[in-house]
């Protein structure tokens, strides 16, 4: 896969690039990413890649022949015979992981990040396939955003991640969050690590691990519960479990 983000702040995104599991997977060629600089392809003496809004209004936007041109620029260097062209922006479809898991997949995409206070809608309803928000706030541009996403992708690229073992029952990719982890020492401040992980009975620990993650997500994000397939024991389990744990204190209405 190929990732390309368009920004007039490469300088600040290439640090990002090089190091950690996405530096490593891009040494590794799993992932061949990097971020260009939009500025070079203003069409202009001074470089400029922003202006007034048309109508007026506070702010500037950025222009939309730089953009266009740096995409051409890319599109012109890539063999991709697909490739999805995401902007970020708080208006867009807010990012989860089930997004990360389908682009994953594609084979070229092309990150847009905006700044000052947005962009020439032309140039998005030309170039862009997908509007992408990370939250319901704003930032100031879309570096941060577009690193976010990034990220979340590469690290579902096959071989990024030592063992496919460390994605595959994690948060969110069986719609549950994740169970509790204990590492070394064995008891910690007088809290133990609970017996059965230290049974060696592995049914009993894999049984374990599931009700604990069905019961943090029960306390933490019971929204998540409706899309989760949760057995017909696992079901009376939890009903008898919530009886208990959410009873209405008195006073409390
Ligand atoms: N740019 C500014 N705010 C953003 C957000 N919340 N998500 C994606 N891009 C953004």
């Amino acid at each position: 896969m190929k990732i390309t983000i368009m920004t007039l702040f490469k300088e600040t995104m290439d640090p990002m690039l090089e190091y950690s599991i996405v530096g490593r997977a891009k040494k590794n060629n799993y992932i061949d990413i990097e971020a260009v600089d939009i500025r070079p392809f203003a069409n202009n003496k001074h470089l400029q890649v922003d202006d007034y809004p048309y109508g007026g209004g506070a702010g500037m936007l950025m222009m939309p022949d730089p953009i266009y041109s740096c995409y051409q620029a890319i599109k012109k260097q890539s063999q991709a015979k697909t490739r999805r062209v995401i902007y970020m922006t708080p208006q867009g479809n807010v990012w989860n992981q089930q997004m990360a898991e389908e682009f994953s997949k594609e084979e070229e995409l092309i990150i847009l990040c905006g700044h000052y206070e947005g962009v020439d809608q032309r140039v998005i309803d030309e170039i862009v396939t997908d509007e992408v928000s990370i939250g319901d706030y704003v930032l100031t541009g879309g570096e941060l955003a577009a690193l976010v996403v990034a990220d979340s992708i590469v690290r579902l690229i096959p071989g990024v991640l030592g063992k496919s073992e460390s994605f595959e029952k994690e948060s969110f990719s069986e719609g549950l969050l994740e169970y509790p982890q204990y590492t070394r020492p064995a008891v910690f401040l007088d809290r133990k690590v609970p017996d059965v992980l230290l049974s060696g009975n592995h049914k009993k620990i894999e049984d374990y691990r599931r009700w604990e993650a069905i019961r943090n997500t029960f306390h933490k994000r019971p929204d998540l519960l409706k899309d989760v397939q949760l057995t017909k024991e696992e079901q009376q389990l939890l009903t008898e479990y919530a009886k208990k744990h959410c009873k209405v204190k008195e006073g409390m209405l």
